[in-house]
């Protein structure tokens, strides 16, 4: 479908009607993202390996991408990938042993993903971007959706954009929070290439229009 990719964030769905809520998008997303928060790491609890199985079970060709704002998420990766993750991401500042936890997930046959939250350097990333399919710049602090978009991220996405071209990687560049169509062509004109949306696709009245809508203004 090209540029950018979309993956409408589930934590915007209504709970008692996942299924439903993604039918409704027709089949028309990239990638379902799927916020796992334990109430530690992040001050709100959703779900856990239990929703990607679930998820795996019906939609067998979806890419899952399952985003770990948990605390010492190496506890939990076996499970998520045992449970059908594609994509599994975890916080840079969640983990003492990142380059370890990064290479046992791709040990896992799951794609590695690496994430920061807003006031975090992105330098710390610097050591690890050749082991992950995918960095995942948050544009929100994490725990909830409906937040504002904080614009101050986008030069993170720029340091990225040159270390991938020096060092000839090809990791995914993803950005989380606040997004929808007053901002997704500014997003992907920085260099993002998977653009997460929540509320601007669940919280609309047909999410499918809304997606559309995200996709079109986002290719600019
Ligand atoms: C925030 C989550 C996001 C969130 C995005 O902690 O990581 O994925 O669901 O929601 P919106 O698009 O509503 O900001
Ligand atoms: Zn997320």
């Amino acid at each position: 479908r090209g540029r950018p990719l979309l993956a409408p964030s589930l934590l915007a769905a209504d709970p008692l009607c996942m299924a439903a809520s993604i039918d409704r998008l027709g089949g028309e997303a990239d990638a379902l993202h799927v916020d796992v928060m334990d109430g530690r790491y992040v001050p709100n609890i959703s779900y856990g390996p239990g929703l990607v199985r679930a998820l795996r079970d019906r939609y067998a060709e979806a890419v899952l991408d399952v985003h770990l704002m948990v605390d010492e998420p190496e506890r939990g990766i076996e499970a998520f990938a045992a449970a059908g993750a594609d994509y599994l991401t975890v916080h840079v500042e969640a983990t003492r042993h990142l380059h370890r936890l990064l290479g046992h997930i791709r040990e896992l046959g799951c794609r590695p993903g690496v994430t920061l939250n807003p006031g975090t350097p992105v330098e710390w990333l610097r050591p690890v971007v050749h082991l992950v399919d995918l960095v995942l710049v948050m544009s929100v602090n994490p725990g909830f959706g409906g937040q504002t978009f904080l614009p101050e991220v986008l030069s993170k996405v720029r340091t990225l954009c040159q270390w991938r071209a020096v060092d000839g990687l090809s990791f995914l560049i993803e950005m989380d929070g606040g997004l929808g169509p007053a901002n997704g062509a500014d997003v992907v004109r920085t260099g993002c290439d998977i653009l997460v949306a929540g509320s601007s696709v669940f919280g609309a009245a047909d999410p499918l229009l809304a997606l559309r809508d995200l996709r079109r203004t986002a290719q600019g």
